[in-house]
């Protein structure tokens, strides 16, 4: 098999990060993709740093042994604690990561309030303090840790009223125009997303890193010659070391939701 034909890994900690793969199979629909989500193991978020690097170098160790030319880590969390170390170890491998999409949400207006939602190792990594601080003289910053909402997401549950309940216990301080933009830093956030602009009541604008992140691996692809230029039509194949019959169902269900 040609370089160009081999699959494109995309990784999780469960099921969210189909939220990214499904900007790239827009992207690039001609390319192979293996989508792996640890949904045993999620959420990462409140695991030790240790703990989830650990995890994550198992896990793309295991894509790449299938033959991936590329691994996308579609997990805020694990990019934080986990991508340079990757980049390093494999030098080769187009390795690309996601993180809160700040930069385009203090940009949308003049200092906006921006909230965002992330899980708590995201917020406290220093990849996102070094991302906060650049912008923190353009905008107001409200970092907010949301433990809770990944299990939802892993159960399917995208709408329901326990899940509203949960969110309108989170975001209550938020809610009535004391923000003008949401950032959805956990790529298990954009599935609800409809539920917590309804239980914000007002009218926010939203921004996920999902886009950008099919952006940069097709550039990434491209700089090293590994882009699929045929007329294949691509497939999808799901891991999950869940490995129930309903988990991979929701994963169909996810990639095919808007
Ligand atoms: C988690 O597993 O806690 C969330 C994954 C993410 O940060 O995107």
């Amino acid at each position: 098999m040609k370089q160009t034909e081999r699959p494109i890994a995309v990784f999780d900690s469960g099921v969210g990060g189909i939220s990214v793969l499904r900007e790239l199979v827009r992207l690039m629909p001609n390319e192979n993709y293996i989508f792996f989500g640890d949904s045993k193991n999620a959420p990462y978020g409140g695991k030790s740093l240790e703990e989830v690097r650990k995890l994550t170098e198992c896990h793309v160790r295991h894509l790449l042994s299938e033959g991936a030319k590329a691994v996308v880590i579609a997990c805020n969390t694990a990019t934080s604690a986990d991508v340079s170390i990757l980049r390093k170890e494999y030098p080769d491998v187009p390795v690309v990561g996601i993180e809160p999409a700040l930069k385009p949400a203090v940009q949308f207006m003049e200092h906006p309030r921006v909230l965002v939602m992330a899980t708590p190792m995201t917020i406290r990594e220093e990849k996102f303090q070094r991302l906060m601080a650049r912008y923190e003289k353009d905008a107001e910053i409200y970092p907010l840790a949301c433990p809770g909402i990944v299990e939802f997401v892993e159960r399917g549950e995208l709408n329901s009223a326990g899940l509203k309940a949960f969110l309108y216990r989170l975001l209550k301080p938020y809610c009535e125009g004391t923000v003008d933009a949401i950032v959805l830093g956990c790529t298990h956030y954009p599935f609800v997303k409809d539920a917590i602009a309804e239980v914000m009541g007002n009218t926010v604008e939203f921004f996920d890193g999902g886009a950008g992140v099919a952006r940069e691996t097709r550039r990434r692809l491209m700089e090293k010659e590994l882009l699929y230029t045929g007329d294949r039509k691509g497939r999808v194949i799901f891991e999950n070391s869940a490995a129930t019959l309903e988990k991979l169902r929701l994963c169909e269900i996810l990639l095919n939701s808007k």
